[in-house]
């Protein structure tokens, strides 16, 4: 048990307004949830207000004990805007596995996009299956996308449509992945490449 002095004063109380906010934002993400639409299992803890938008005729579902961080006091890396969980037309389908962890981040499907177990998004990062102006000639058709357990996105990394990512995999701060990615590597950069293997002990 940590000893309250004036020196850890200010971190135990930052600690206790977190839990706290944690608390009121859980409550009523759940209300928010339902409101939608979105299938969310038990366990699951939301730190400031995300957004669902759930198209009509489409479906949401979120794996048990996942965490979503919406706010820039959910923690310390700079989120810029609310976790955002979004359907964009008839028949897309989100899937998200259990005990992933989001700040700030956005997924927007108009297809499919598929996310397994235990996958983390650093701060505001985008995925998505679409272009989003579909109806412009210089856009292609939407893609499913499909990231594998135990990936790790790190900060801005931006998913694009028909992507998929084996598991494990460490995809580096501010990269942008265009184009599959498979199991086990770190991989970096615009457009995103493999830069070297996972090696586990
Ligand atoms: C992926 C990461 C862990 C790799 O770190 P590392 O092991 O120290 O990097 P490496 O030494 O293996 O780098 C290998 C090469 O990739 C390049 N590289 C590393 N990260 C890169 C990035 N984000 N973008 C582009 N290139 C990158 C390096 O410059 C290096 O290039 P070189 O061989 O030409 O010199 C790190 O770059 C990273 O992105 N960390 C941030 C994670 C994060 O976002 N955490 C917080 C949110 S959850």
């Amino acid at each position: 048990m940590r000893q309250i002095d004036r020196d850890s004063l200010p971190h135990l109380v930052d600690v206790f307004c977190r839990m706290t906010k944690r608390y009121y934002y859980t409550f009523w993400a759940r209300i928010a949830a339902r409101w939608w639409g979105v299938a969310l299992c038990p366990n699951c803890s939301f730190s400031g207000r995300p957004r669902f938008r759930r198209h009509p005729q489409s479906r949401i579902s979120i794996g048990a004990a996942c965490k979503f961080n919406s706010s820039p006091f959910s923690n310390l890396i700079g989120i810029n805007h609310p976790c955002i969980i979004a359907t964009l037309r008839e028949g897309a389908d989100i899937q998200i596995g259990t005990g992933c962890g989001f700040s700030g981040t956005t997924i927007a499907c108009a297809k499919k996009v598929v996310l397994g177990k235990n996958i983390r998004c650093g701060a505001n990062t985008l995925i998505t299956d679409t272009d989003w102006h579909n109806d412009d000639v210089r856009t292609n058709p939407d893609a499913p996308v499909a990231i594998g357990e135990n990936v790790w996105l790190g900060v801005n990394v931006t998913v694009l449509k028909g992507v998929s990512i084996g598991e494990n995999t460490f995809v580096a701060a501010g990269s942008i992945v265009t184009k599959s990615l498979p199991a086990n590597v770190v991989a970096a950069g615009c457009p995103c490449k493999v830069i070297r293997p996972i090696l586990f002990l």
